[in-house]
């Protein structure tokens, strides 16, 4: 099975997630590509198509608040997720999950969330939905966040096995 997780990050905390999530999914022999959302790629051809970011204002990176993660020691590319996803055309009948780094506590939103939203709209058939606690704003990940990332892609890998497309 082939996988793409598509990210952005300003702390290097949701690229963490993903490499481990790519861990988990390999361990089961999947091939996984990670790229920045503006990143030249195309979405195509993968059965499993994972989409992640930092959670910005209770949601999406934007360009105000990527600045703001600039004055924070941040380095976010000038597009992220937001930006990608509105280039999208259907995703009828693609795999797809979505997942977000957040510091957590009730008015912390999740990235995650909005991400799901959008994939649905465009017809993907979701197959998840996580959030990862980061301590702060720079994180670090909260402790056993990558291990809990890690089986995350060893399930998602492993149900690809049971109902390959
Ligand atoms: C401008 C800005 C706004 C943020 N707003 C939220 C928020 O609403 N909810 C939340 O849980 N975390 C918020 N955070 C913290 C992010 O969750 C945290 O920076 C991110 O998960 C770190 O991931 P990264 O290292 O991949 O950038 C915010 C961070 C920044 C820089």
């Amino acid at each position: 099975m082939k996988a793409l997780i598509v990210i952005e990050t300003c702390f290097g905390n949701t690229e963490q997630i993903a490499h481990a999530i790519a861990d988990g999914l390999r361990s089961d022999g999947a091939e996984v590509h990670t790229v920045q959302a503006d990143d030249p790629f195309s979405p195509q051809g993968f059965d499993l198509l994972l989409v992640g970011s930092p959670t910005h204002s209770m949601g999406l990176p934007k360009a105000a608040t990527r600045q703001q993660a600039r004055t924070k020691g941040g380095h976010p590319n000038s597009t992220g997720i937001a930006e990608w996803l509105d280039t999208l055309p259907t995703l009828a009948g693609q795999r797809v999950a979505g997942f977000s780094t957040v510091t957590g506590g009730i008015f912390s939103g999740s990235a995650s969330k909005v991400i799901e939203k959008h994939l649905r709209r465009l017809g993907a058939t979701i197959d998840g939905r996580k959030d990862f606690t980061v301590r702060g704003t720079t994180g670090p990940l909260a402790d056993g966040e990558l291990e809990r990332a890690r089986d995350w892609g060893v399930r998602l890998g492993g149900r690809s096995a049971e109902h390959p497309r």
